[in-house]
């Protein structure tokens, strides 16, 4: 008796601790889209001699908006050519990343959204990331 009350009160309280957790998470600590570009890739993705895909420059976004969200923000996040894993700022979550990649390509005419909370992308984010680590790696 006392011991199924103990374990309904811990089931409860877990499930309002994740509960906690998620809208603490939605509120979020964490950076948006815009705020991200400005501070960890404009140095490179905004004017300036850097030969990278530049911020509103549709042309040379075209291809890799093509080649899907899931993608390039894995191929990014891992570093790809001269672009540093993580633009170089290893204090970003990935759906920080995720978030400037969308900024981004949404400045050049895509429709990409926050994948934060987004289970599914996220997890295609994450399933490219394996495969390109592994890729490297055989490289
Ligand atoms: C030190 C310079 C530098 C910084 C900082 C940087 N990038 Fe890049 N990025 C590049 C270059 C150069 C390329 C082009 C790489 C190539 O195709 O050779 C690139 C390419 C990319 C691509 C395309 C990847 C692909 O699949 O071809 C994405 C996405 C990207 N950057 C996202 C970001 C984001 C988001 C940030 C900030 C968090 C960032 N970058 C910061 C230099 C930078």
């Amino acid at each position: 008796m006392t011991r199924t009350f103990a374990a309904r009160l811990t089931t409860r309280l877990l499930a309002s601790l994740s509960l906690a957790a998620s809208a603490a998470l939605a509120a979020g600590p964490l950076q948006d889209g815009e705020q991200v570009y400005r501070d960890a890739c404009a140095a490179c993705h905004g004017p300036g001699p850097v030969d990278a895909p530049k911020y509103g420059d549709r042309e040379a976004w075209a291809e890799l908006i093509a080649e899907g969200q899931h993608v390039i923000t894995a191929h990014g996040w891992v570093g790809v050519r001269a672009m540093p894993a993580r633009g170089g700022h290893d204090e970003l979550s990935i759906e920080e990343f995720a978030r400037a990649v969308a900024h981004m390509a949404n400045a050049a005419g895509a429709d990409w959204r926050d994948p934060t909370g987004d289970a599914t992308l996220l997890g295609r984010i994450r399933l490219e990331e394996a495969d390109r680590r592994r890729q490297l790696a055989l490289d």
